[in-house]
């Protein structure tokens, strides 16, 4: 048992029964101003003001001042790619001498380029190598993660991806969940056939993935030049058949109805939605679907932003994520994330903190663990440097202002 006293403002404190926040009402985040908060075997215990605690209440227990600085939530990742053998720098240089992602990608770099390095990569070193990751992510705030596969695009390639990512599930000290996105691209050999891709990864992929037990959701890449309406829904409701629930690439570059789709298979979440238009808006309003943007690959890949606000306005829930990944989004830094969500989206610090935490928290499912301040929830949690105001936070961009980063209710070092 232990506590942390004198906390300048406890920011997104809940009560057990919210899970989630929808549309506007993102726009509040409820503070303790100077405030206590116990913890008791890794797990919130208690919090309040500390006008509460009587005199002598800590006596016996381990007692840490954070005078002058505030606590809020991890921040929690629900869109990650962080299983991958090499970096794309190169291609960043080829972005740079005019060529568009999409263009990289016809020449056969892109995400095929990964699954090459990743078919000739060592389990071992790509657990290695992905632990090293999440370790300086957690350091930066990051209390909770989704990893997808992906890089395979073949059985043998994409369960030991998946093998990989429930590795870090074991080794993680905090939550982790793991999407099979065998339907990222379609690899060279099926370029006269796709569709007998599509065969390969309901017949042989997802039979082996399900017997496993090694993935908690499906995930497709729905997009002109990738993966069809159609036969995306041949793979998410192969998935859901062998108890997958859709978690989905969408509307990244065209819409062209994959959102009511995906609600339709009842997605947890739909993800990207750069490009949307007012049918998809419809369909998400009347549904259980949040929302994910990503605009740390919107700012490096140079597309719009989600239209955060127009989802907001239909009162859709709305969740933001890193999508780390070795060629649209190289960075899982969800401070960024942060700042980009106010100069970029123009969403408000309240708005994004909850779209960071609680309804990222639903896109992944750990709402039972993370997201809030809540007894009962892991003591996950950031402890700020001295801030005048929780505006201070993507204000100041590039300086991540975090003190310390507690996991479990210990302090986190890498
Ligand atoms: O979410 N859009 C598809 N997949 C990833 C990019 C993966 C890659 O380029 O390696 C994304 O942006
Ligand atoms: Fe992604």
């Amino acid at each position: 048992m232990k506590v942390f006293t004198e906390i300048a403002n406890l920011y997104q404190i809940r009560g057990q029964e919210e899970k989630i926040v929808r549309g506007q009402k993102m726009n509040a985040l409820e503070c303790v101003e100077g405030a206590y908060l116990m913890v008791s075997d890794g797990k919130i215990e208690a919090f309040g003001p500390m006008s509460d605690l009587e005199a002598g209440a800590f006596s016996g227990i381990e007692r840490i001042s954070l005078k002058g600085k505030s606590v809020l939530p991890t921040w929690v990742d629900s869109h990650t790619h962080l299983v991958f053998a090499d970096w794309r720098n190169h291609e960043f240089l080829d972005r740079l001498n005019g060529l568009s992602y999409q263009e990289i990608a016809e020449r056969g770099g892109g995400i095929l380029n990964s699954a090459e390095r990743m078919r000739e990569a060592d389990e071992d070193a790509l657990f290695e190598a992905a632990m090293k990751r999440l370790n300086k992510l957690i350091a930066k705030g990051t209390g909770a993660i989704e990893i997808k596969s992906g890089y395979g695009l073949s059985t043998e390639t994409e369960l030991k991806m998946l093998r990989v990512i429930n590795r870090i599930k074991a080794a993680a000290p905090i939550p982790v969940k793991a999407t099979f996105l065998g339907a990222h691209a379609f690899p060279a050999r099926f370029k006269n056939d796709p569709d007998a891709y599509i065969d390969e990864v309901i017949n042989e992929m997802l039979p082996a993935v399900a017997a496993e037990g090694l993935a908690d959701y499906v995930d497709a890449f729905c997009e002109q030049g990738y993966f069809s309406l159609d036969q995306t829904e041949r793979i998410l409701k192969a998935g859901v058949q062998h108890g997958l629930v859709p978690k989905v690439h969408v509307n990244q570059f065209n819409a062209f109805g994959a959102v009511e789709l995906c609600v339709r298979y009842g997605a947890r979440s739909v993800d990207h939605l750069e490009v949307l238009n007012p049918a998809d808006i419809e369909a998400l309003k009347s549904s259980e679907t949040i929302a994910v943007g990503l605009p740390g690959c919107s700012f490096f890949l140079g597309i719009p932003y989600t239209p955060i606000r127009e989802l907001m306005a239909a009162d859709i829930p709305v969740a933001l994520a890193s999508d780390f990944n070795p060629g649209s989004a190289p960075d899982g830094n969800l401070n960024f994330a942060l700042s980009l969500a106010c100069t970029q989206m123009k969403m408000s610090p309240k708005a994004a903190v909850n779209a960071l935490t609680l309804n990222a928290a639903a896109a992944m499912d750990a709402t039972d663990e993370v997201g809030s301040i809540t007894v009962g929830k892991r003591a996950n949690f950031i402890v700020t440097e001295p801030i005048n105001d929780l505006s201070f936070l993507p204000y100041a961009f590039g300086d991540d202002a975090i003190d310390a980063v507690y996991i479990n209710g210990e302090r986190f070092t890498e």
